[in-house]
Order: C-alpha cells, then structure tokens, then sequence
C-alpha cells in the first residue's frame, strides 16, 4: 500500500510565482500516472469488496430500468431547469467569422446561480458579450483563428477534438503553454456538420484539467445542417438543444490508483452544468446533440415515458456528423468523447407527461479486475449471493458479474454501468407541428478500404498499466508512421480481462467497418451482418472496444498538409490516457 499515491491536483491558483516555479520535468515525474503496480492493493480491495457485493446492490439488473422516477433529483419539482445555452454566458453560441478568439484558461469567477461548473473555464470576451466555455459556431472551409492565454498554475494546451488540422494546431501535447503563456491557433474548418469539442491535452494533466471544467462545443455547419434545420424548424436554443454530460464528485479533481485504473467515475451528473435538470417542451420534434464530456464513465442513452416505457428516438448524427440517414433507435451507448446526434418525436405527448432521458443498467465489464482470479475470468466480479445474480439469462457470458460495476463502490455512489436518469423532460405545451424527418440527411462515400494495409492494436494491461500493443506512451517515443495520402484499416483488439476502452485517433475521421465478438450488451444492439452498431455509421473520432472485442475501422490519411504532421491514437478514459494508453502518430 506504501506505493500508492493520489494524484491530487489543485489548478485553482493563478499567481505567477507560481508559474515562475513550475519545472515541466519534475511536474510530468510528479504527476504522470501510475503509480508502479498498484496491483497488490487492487488485490486488496478486492478482498474488501467480496464482503461489499454481498449486499444486494441498489440499482436494477443489466437492462432493466429504474422503478421510477424517485433515483432523480429532478422529479417533485427539487430539479433546476436545464441551462440552455444563449447567444453569450455558459456554453453560449460564438460565431466568430475571420475575427480571433480568445480563451482564457482560467479559474472562473464565483459560479452564477444557474449553473455550477467546474472550479475552471475557458473565459472569452467578444465586443459587449462575455462568454465561458463557449460553443464555437464554425462554417466548413472557413479560417479559424484561436489565441489560447494559459492563467492557471500549470502548463496546457488546447485539442480540438475531431478536428482534421495539422499537427501544430491539433494541440497533441508536444508543446505546451506554460502559465502566463500563449498560443496562437489557425486552420481551416475542413470538417463535415457535425458537433466537435475542444478540451485541454497536457500529458498527465488532461484529466485533472477537464476534470475541472475545461471544455467545450464546436458546431461546424454546411448545406446538409441548413438543410436539416429548415426541415424541422430546429432554432438553437428552442428545439435544439446541446446536452453536454459531466460526471463530478468534489472539484478538486482526486485520482486514487483505483480511479487510475479505472477511470474516474463522479458521484453526480452535470448537465450543461446543471445538476438534476429538467426542460419544459412542448409536443413536437426536438434536436439534442449530446456529448459525453465525463472522464471515463460510459453513458447507454434512451428515453423513456412515465409508465416505464422506452421512447423510441431517431439517430441522425455522431462523433463525424450527420449520417446519411436517420436511424431509428432505442438506446444507444455513449463512451467519454463521443457524440450523439438525436431527434426526439414528442407530438403524441400530452401536456403534462414527463419523459425521462437516462442512462441505462449495463454491465460496465471491467475484466481487467480478472488477473486476480486465475480459475474464472469473472471470478473478480465476486458474484452476489443474493437472488439478485439470477436476473441475467444463463446465455449471457457475463451473467456472473451484471454487478461489476460494483467493483467501483469505493470509489463512487454512482458506479460505471448503474442506470440513472439524466433530464426529466417536462411537456407543457400543444404545439401544432407537421413536419417531417427528411428521409436523407447527408452524403458519405464510404472510404475505399479493400486490400489496403491492416494494422494491429492490441489494447491490454500488465505490470499496472494500460497498454497499446505493451507499449506505454512517453513523450519523444517512436511515432507509428503512416504514409500521407494513404489509406489503411486499423484492428483494435481489446484483450478479455480488460474494461471497454474508448480509442480515439486525432486528426482524421475514421470509418467503422465492423465489430467482432461483441459482448451481450452490445451484440443487442447490431445493426447490420459487420456487427455495427447505429453509432458506428458515419464517421467516428472514437470507437469504444469492449473486453474481448475487436473493431475494424477504416482511416484515410489524405490531408492537405505538407511534411511529417504529429497525431495520438489513445484510450479517451482520461484516466487511461494520461497513464500512458496512448501512442504518437506521425503521418509522413
Ligand atoms: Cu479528446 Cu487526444 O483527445
Ligand atoms: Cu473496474
Ligand atoms: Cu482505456
């Protein structure tokens, strides 16, 4: 136990001496995950646990849903109304057009009533409108100019999440900002529609830093948006509205060894920084463009009405934009970083129904805990005693351990996998609304993908740390190199005894070609015979593999710009990533 360490990091304080003081070495020594094996103290907490999971756990079996609406706050009227983003404020829409945009990287002031994000913020401030973390509005082929001012205590730097830049402003890491710095950011919008994001990238500070409230939207538009929005009447703000989902417990971002293995899951969900959020709407179609900004925890998204009932919705978008049609839906999962685009049919509601968007009970599958329990792969999972083990069928292979999110009650109220409702959606209006969802949103070529060069990534864990192909990420490590122009596949093959990790490659929009040997969670949701799911088609930015599971995905590394270019192909779990699950990627 004497090896173990939180990482505790507190980014609050801006005073420049500070910053004088700070040694980038010694910082990355110091705070650079794990920790050596932290294994002996797993084993521990699993002894613990065995006595732990024999009481029966408070949250349903895998697939089913909460009793009621009693699990949320936002029931009985001890909800807050959804902050939506304006035109200026929290997540406020930013068009900047040709002019330069500045973010300030900042602790934010004392949190306004209406919202309480994190204890840091990007600040921005354009004419008369004062912005924090703002949703950066973008027209494809336009020049995007960003200055990023670093006032915290630490070094960062800003990623623009899906965006298909060059290697200097894709913000990978490999310079930073240190405090009372600045760097300058210009590219061209090369993207589909679609919503990106943009978060800090520090090596070993990425997690504590978003942990912390740092991040935000990017809209990119063109004619297929235009077009969508004219159809059904979707104004930003009105019936369009962003979800974006954080996980937090205390802000003071803790990383015990625990959290570094499995990620940081929070007690509490923040919605557009609301917590127990509720929306008043009326009876027509609406617009959520959800992303999963939590550290590591996997959402599995659906609504549902009242009586218990799953509302089904239509998938019209992702990590890559819109798809090329719209997908009829029932849940979808959701891993940190990815996107999901949605339209909600509500014209059968009736004023005064509540629908409830949650995440549904699945089984979070961390496998990885099986390196304890040579005799039987869930062995780790500790199988309750309790009648509780008899709701999953026999034929799924993870019956055993439908609780293993429980491996993460000492760490969380809330474990990976537990079923929660999210927004309670509150129907207090008849709205006459005829429109249609167009029958074609979009156009893709697929990427022409036949009897190019495969790659193997084998994602796994030893010696206390994740690992890509065995290799831990450092800075200056030998880059996977691509040829410029070139296309290739890519086979992500996530090891049994391990937990679903969310893969993430920089700078290029990938295709999924296909999924094999999914888990039972994940195999329900199959759309076609590649075993894919809805959130696969399109383009993806991040695909999350599950134990055992390997997906194939398509990469064109055309792009525009001239010599070696820099990227990172990484597990977004931040825990993961800022522990070495990552890999540099130069595209020569
Ligand atoms: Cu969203 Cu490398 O990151
Ligand atoms: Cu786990
Ligand atoms: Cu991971």
């Amino acid at each position: 136990m004497s090896r173990e360490r939180t990482v505790e990091l507190d980014v609050r304080s801006t005073a420049a001496s500070e910053a004088a003081k700070l040694d980038l070495s010694r910082l990355f020594r110091l705070l650079t995950v794990p920790v050596h094996a932290p294994r002996r103290a797993l084993l521990q907490r699993l002894a613990a646990l065995g006595v732990a999971l024999a009481v029966r756990p408070a949250w349903p079996a895998a697939g089913e849903l909460p009793l009621s609406a009693a699990d949320f706050c936002g029931s009985g009227g001890r909800g807050r109304r959804l902050w939506v983003p304006g035109d200026d404020g929290y997540l406020g829409r930013l068009s900047p057009g040709e002019r330069p945009v500045t973010l300030l990287a900042s602790a934010t002031r004392s949190p306004s009533a209406a919202v309480s994000r994190g204890p840091l913020g990007y600040a921005t401030r354009t004419r008369r409108r004062h912005y924090t973390n703002p949703t950066i509005v973008l027209q494809r082929g336009q020049r995007v100019r960003v200055n990023l001012v670093n006032a915290l205590a630490q070094p960062t730097i800003v990623h623009w999440h899906g965006l298909a830049v060059d290697g200097n402003n894709d913000g990978n890491g490999s310079f930073l900002v240190k405090p009372g710095g600045r760097y300058a950011y210009d590219f061209e919008v090369r993207n589909r529609s679609g919503m990106y994001w943009y978060h800090p990238h520090p090596h070993g500070l990425t997690a504590a830093q978003t942990y912390g409230g740092l991040y935000g939207a990017v809209m990119v538009e063109e004619d297929d948006e235009r077009a969508l929005r004219a159809a059904l009447d979707l104004v930003p703000g009105r019936a369009e509205i962003p979800l974006i989902m954080q996980d937090r417990g205390p802000d003071t971002y803790r990383a015990t060894p625990h959290d570094m293995t499995h990620g940081l899951v929070g007690s509490d969900l923040y919605v557009n920084g609301t917590k127990c959020p509720y929306l008043d709407v009326g009876s027509r179609v609406y617009r959520f463009r959800m992303l999963n900004a939590a550290n590591a925890r996997t959402l599995l998204i659906a609504f549902r009405t009242a009586k218990g009932a799953l509302l089904p919705f239509t998938l019209i978008g992702n990590d890559g934009g819109l798809l090329p049609a719209p997908m009829r839906c029932e849940r979808a999962f959701l891993a940190t970083a990815e996107r999901i685009d949605v339209l909600l049919d509500l014209r059968d509601a009736a004023v005064g129904d509540s629908i409830l968007l949650q995440t549904l009970a699945f089984d979070a599958m961390h496998l990885e805990m099986a390196h304890a329990a040579p005799a039987d792969p869930h062995a780790g999972h500790a199988t309750p005693t309790d009648a509780h083990a008899g709701h999953s069928p026999p034929a799924d292979p993870h019956a055993a351990h439908a609780h293993s999110a429980g491996m993460h009650l000492p760490a969380s109220a809330w474990p990976d996998g537990a079923p929660r409702a999210l927004l309670e959606l509150r129907v207090r209006q008849r709205i006459a609304f005829d429109r249609a969802i167009p029958e074609r949103l979009s156009t893709l070529p697929p990427i022409a993908a036949s009897s190019v060069a495969e790659r193997t990534f084998r994602l796994g864990f030893a010696d206390g740390r994740w690992r890509i192909n065995d290799r831990v990420f450092e800075m200056g490590m030998p880059p996977i190199e691509v040829q410029r122009g070139k296309v290739e596949t890519w086979l992500i093959r996530n090891d049994p005894s391990s937990m679903p990790h969310a893969m993430h490659l920089h700078g290029f929009p990938f295709e999924v070609l296909g999924r094999e040997k999914s888990p039972g969670d994940v195999a329900a949701l199959e759309i076609d015979p590649q075993g894919r799911l809805a959130t696969d088609l399109g383009r993806k930015d991040t695909v999350l593999v599950w134990p055992g599971e390997s997906v194939r995905v398509a990469v064109d590394f055309s792009h525009p710009y001239a010599g070696p270019q820099a990227y990172l192909f990484h597990c977004h779990n931040l825990e993961h990533e800022d522990g070495g699950m990552m890999l540099p990627v130069a595209v020569v």
